[in-house]
């Protein structure tokens, strides 16, 4: 006996069922007594015992008129109260995705659907995998408003006429798949930001930003930011959810383009043959190391401009000239560049070719420093504790009064977190490092911010002590008052860009200058640097 496998959900007793599906030109065929025996996807729609097929709309290629014409008295045998429409439905080629997707496309459009009266069924176990994708995505899309029906054979364990399912392809079904989906990109940006749960709004839109191009595109991807603020970080995450996505196969490759200036940087980057400038070995150069993968060129706008004309070429050919050969060589890499300052000023500047920033500035991303996102110092301090306990082995918790200490500093305008995430691990580590027991205290919070607070004044003052030093010596330079250092030094500055006093002058005095105030701008500037002992002359690098 058989036993019967039917597992439809929702039927609408009030409505007649419409199966509409194609011929299935191998497994519905058979003329044979044996083929009764044998499963037969259309067929055993019939064979279900609760389901009363009213209507099948059979879709077959005139080239099957017989089978077609054989299935019809088949089904009038098992199922004579059903009614068969034959549908004559030509396709030249089942495997060409275009014309079966066309022609199912027509099929749905001219026909008469009357979903009030109908349930439509739309059979998708017969056909080319084409025809079932073309189903589904038809089915998918309303242009067939009915639901999906799988036919599966018998198997071992439940022989009979095999079993059919509905696929319902509800939205509310979608549920768990969409918080698949879901997840999974959670997981993406979450790894994209170092598994720190951030919380500042622009810096999470940026990074969902970053992880759909990451997945989407091989396009030049340019990241700039102040030091520290997570460019080399964030570059080498991309690199690693593109291998985790198996979106490239090759390497990721690194390399801060201001320690390769000069002679070596072309061979460097593209490599050398033997031979060339004397060179006993070949050189493959990092860009095809990275073939395949990812090349990190970090302060791009250090780049040499001949470095930057081959490297236009590369990004977009995918070819290049090893040095001292002639033929050229391939490489596909994407190519993630990082810079600290904004690469249009270099460009108006003429130190960078304003075509290869035209193609970096494609997928720009502006990485804001600790300082613009100090809610996000909490939780990245928290992170940044909890990497140092799994390094080593015992806990580190802050005490809550001194949390709330350094917190409060941490978020104060004041504090400015010159050096973004170098300053807060370093932060994170000298606390942990001094706490004994793993308890950070209120004491060691307070040494913390004093040590932090004299490390960003002396930051602060640093270039303008180092200029004055260099003119005035060590000794002169640090018995003068701030005041008259910071002034100093920016008049060393000015008096260093230009060539000569006068031209200093006017610089330094340009609005009084507009309101006639002034007469003898390079009078002004030299008794003002006779105050400290100095002419023009001792200015001069
Ligand atoms: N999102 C982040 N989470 C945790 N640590 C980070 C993050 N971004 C950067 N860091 C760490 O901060 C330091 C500086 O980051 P880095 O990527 O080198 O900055 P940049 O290249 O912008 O100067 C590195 O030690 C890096 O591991
Ligand atoms: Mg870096």
């Amino acid at each position: 006996m058989y036993r019967y496998k039917y597992k439809y959900i929702n039927l609408d007793m009030t409505k007649g069922i419409v199966v509409i599906g194609l011929l299935g030109t191998t497994l519905d065929a058979g003329k044979s007594p044996a083929r009764w025996n044998r499963w037969r996807p259309t067929i055993s729609l019939f064979q279900q015992e609760d389901m009363l097929i009213g209507r099948l709309e059979l879709l077959y290629d005139r080239r099957h008129t017989n089978l077609a014409k054989h299935l019809v008295d088949d089904i009038a045998l098992v199922s004579p109260e059903t009614e068969v429409s034959l549908v004559q439905h030509n396709i030249a080629d089942p495997w060409d995705f275009e014309e079966v997707y066309g022609a199912l496309q027509d099929f749905a459009l001219g026909y008469e659907f009357d979903p009030a009266a109908e349930d439509y069924l739309i059979h998708i176990t017969t056909g080319s995998h084409v025809a079932q994708i073309c189903l589904y995505l038809l089915t998918e899309s309303r242009y067939l408003p009915g639901r999906l029906l799988q036919t599966s054979p018998p198997t071992k364990k439940d022989p009979g006429p095999g079993s059919t399912s509905i696929i319902d392809l509800d939205l509310s079904k979608y549920d768990n798949l969409a918080q698949r989906f879901e997840t999974e990109r959670d997981n993406a940006t979450s790894y994209l930001k170092g598994g720190v749960e951030t919380r500042n709004k622009a810096f999470n839109a940026m990074i969902e930003r970053i992880e759909q191009v990451a997945i989407r595109s091989d396009a030049p991807v340019l990241l700039l930011g102040p030091t520290g603020a997570g460019k080399s970080h964030l570059a080498q995450r991309i690199y690693d959810l593109k291998k985790a996505r198996h979106i490239v196969e090759g390497k990721f490759v690194s390399i801060n383009c201001a320690t390769i200036k000069g002679e070596q940087a072309m061979s460097v980057l593209f490599g050398h043959r033997r031979g060339f400038a004397g060179a006993a070995t070949e050189r493959r150069g990092l860009l095809r190391e990275a073939d395949k993968g990812v090349l990190f060129l970090d302060e791009i706008d250090e780049l040499g401009m001949d470095e930057q004309a081959v490297m236009l070429d590369a990004i977009e050919h995918g070819r290049f000239y090893v040095q001292g050969s002639d033929r050229e060589a391939q490489s596909n890499f994407q190519l993630i560049a990082g810079a600290n300052t904004d690469l249009s000023a270099a460009v108006r500047e003429g130190r960078f070719r304003a075509d290869l920033f035209a193609r970096l500035n494609l997928w720009m991303f502006q990485l804001p420093g600790l300082a613009e996102r100090r809610e996000d110092i909490e939780p990245n301090l928290e992170a940044e504790l909890n990497k140092l306990m799994n390094r080593g082995e015992s806990k580190i918790a802050f005490a809550a009064d001194a949390r709330r200490k350094y917190v409060k500093f941490a978020i104060d305008p004041s504090s400015p977190w010159s050096g973004n995430f170098r300053d807060l691990s370093a932060s994170a580590t000298r606390m942990a490092t001094l706490s004994p027991r793993g308890r950070i205290t209120a004491g060691i919070v307070d040494e913390e911010i004093a040590r932090l607070k004299s490390q960003w004044s002396a930051g602060e003052q640093n270039d303008d002590f180092r200029l004055v030093v260099e003119v005035l010596g060590e000794a002169h330079a640090s018995d003068l008052d701030r005041f008259d250092l910071v002034q100093l030094a920016e008049v060393i500055r000015t008096c260093r860009s230009v060539a000569s006093l006068a031209a200093a002058g006017k610089e330094l005095f340009a609005k009084s200058r507009r309101r006639r105030k002034s007469v003898n701008d390079s009078d002004r500037v030299k008794k003002y640097l006779a105050k400290f002992g100095l002419s023009w002359g001792d200015i001069a690098e």
